[in-house]
């Protein structure tokens, strides 16, 4: 069993990140956990507390009854919500997207090895473990903001250049490396690679802001932060769950997806090698994908759903029907054309077998306008499956070949990782690849 984090030990575990920093980090985070509430150095490190109990914070409700993990996905948003922590998966993956998101791509520190990479990754699990069940993190100079979880899950991942610096390269897996180059890429250094993700969701954004903080906090004497992505979706109450988010380019985006809790969804996301460390987990591909409004806005309707082969107003394929009927894909005009153009996005992207579909679990990012009125927005292209080589990159492929859609998309970041799997309230993430 993993020796708990607790106020004492955490100052041992991150001295000695890298020597460098060590000051930086240790100087703020001690006086921040002396003054912590003893309730809250007290909380327990088991992560099953309902929102607020753990911590006894002054003004926090308790959680309601939709707080429990079982209701977690039919509860409504109502901040103390809570996504469970523990479990042979993730939480973030299959998990009901949360309104807001917060990717961060970090490297590790010169010098940082296996130890203090597992050092650093039982903090973390602990501020994850606490922060996801509405519990103050450690060392926490803000508690109360811990109080409302709002569905918050963090979700941890592995890059290409982790797995050498802890010396298990021969562990990491062959599709964890860096994609192809596709012709249509014009990728930007500051979006793209990280040796570590720290991928955040939560319906409420003060809620995924305290917790990038606190997370961020114990990681710094360990990494660098490579980059920062935030994203979006609907807000938790403006629709019902379970509706098909639309993106930035006013297109229904997630109607083709593997559903959480099949046998398809598991195969197609879970890693299921025996006895492998990664077994549980996944593998994301994280894009970010610039949409050219200023040129979208200058297309007509039919144009735009030519594009995609998509109406839309509901979503249907444009053979016929409503959101989910199946597209028919050798339906013709009267002038003997296909229906669904041949380079239409959703023929391109197609896969027949639902053993090899992407998870896509799409955020929209928006950096507001330019000093002359144009629009800084896209998509951050989330994209899960037990394999990258196999699934997601064929797609691409295919994609980068020729679709239509790419007159008004531009991929401008890439980032591979593996994603470990889950662990129970004496483990820690990571701990399959690194112990
Ligand atoms: C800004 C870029 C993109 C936009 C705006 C976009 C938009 C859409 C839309 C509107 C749909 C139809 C509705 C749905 O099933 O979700 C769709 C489907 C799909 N997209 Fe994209 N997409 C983008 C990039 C990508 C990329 C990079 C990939 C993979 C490499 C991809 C893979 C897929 C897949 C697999 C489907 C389902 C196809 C099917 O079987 O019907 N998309 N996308």
């Amino acid at each position: 069993m993993a020796e708990p984090v607790t106020a004492l030990n955490r100052r041992r575990l991150l001295a000695g990140g890298a020597a460098a920093a060590v000051t930086a980090v240790v100087g703020p985070a001690g006086p921040a956990g002396s003054s912590t509430s003893a309730a809250v150095r007290g909380a327990p490190t088991s992560g099953t507390v309902p929102a607020g109990q753990g911590a006894s914070i002054p003004g926090t409700a308790p959680a309601g009854p939709g707080a429990s993990p079982a209701g977690a996905a039919t509860a409504p948003a109502d901040g103390s919500a809570v996504e469970p922590f523990h479990g042979p998966h993730q939480a973030g993956v299959a998990t009901a997207p949360q309104a807001h998101a917060v990717f961060v791509g970090l490297d590790l520190r010169k010098g940082v090895g296996r130890e203090e990479v597992s050092r650093m990754m039982r903090l973390l699990t602990d501020d994850a473990r606490r922060l996801t069940q509405g519990r103050a993190a450690l060392a926490d100079t803000e508690p109360e903001l811990a109080a409302l979880p709002a569905r918050l899950t963090v979700t941890f991942g592995f890059g290409p250049g982790l797995f050498g610096a802890v010396g298990r390269d021969g562990r990491r897996p062959a599709s964890v490396a860096p994609l192809p180059t596709f012709k249509i890429d014009k990728l930007e250094k500051r979006w793209s690679g990280g040796d570590l993700l720290i991928q955040l969701c939560a319906d409420d954004p003060l809620t995924l802001a305290h917790a990038l903080r606190m997370i961020v906090k114990d990681a710094r004497s360990f990494t660098r932060v490579r980059w920062t992505q935030r994203g979006f979706r609907r807000a938790a109450h403006a629709q019902q769950r379970g509706t098909t988010q639309r993106n930035v380019m006013g297109q229904l985006d997630g109607t083709v997806n593997p559903v959480p809790g099949t046998p398809e969804f598991d195969r197609a996301v879970w890693v299921q090698e025996q006895g492998g460390w990664l077994s549980g987990g996944t593998t994301l591909v994280l894009r970010r994908i610039r949409a050219e409004m200023e040129t979208w806005d200058a297309a007509d309707v039919v144009a735009k759903e030519f594009t995609v082969g998509r109406r839309l107003a509901d979503g249907a394929p444009l053979t016929g029907g409503r959101e989910h009927d199946e597209p028919d894909f050798d339906k013709l005009t009267a002038a003997g054309f296909p229906v669904i153009s041949e380079y239409a996005h959703i023929r391109r992207a197609r896969v027949a077998d639902p053993n090899l579909r992407i998870m896509r679990r799409v955020y929209n990012y928006d950096e507001g306008v330019t000093a002359d009125g144009k629009a800084d927005s896209g998509l951050l292209f989330a994209s899960y499956q037990a394999d990258i080589t196999r699934q997601f990159v064929p797609v691409q492929e295919r994609l980068a070949e020729a679709d239509l859609l790419n007159e008004w998309t531009t991929p401008i970041g890439s980032a591979v990782f593996a994603v470990p799997p889950g662990c129970g309230p004496d483990g820690w993430i990571g701990e399959s690849l690194l112990s």
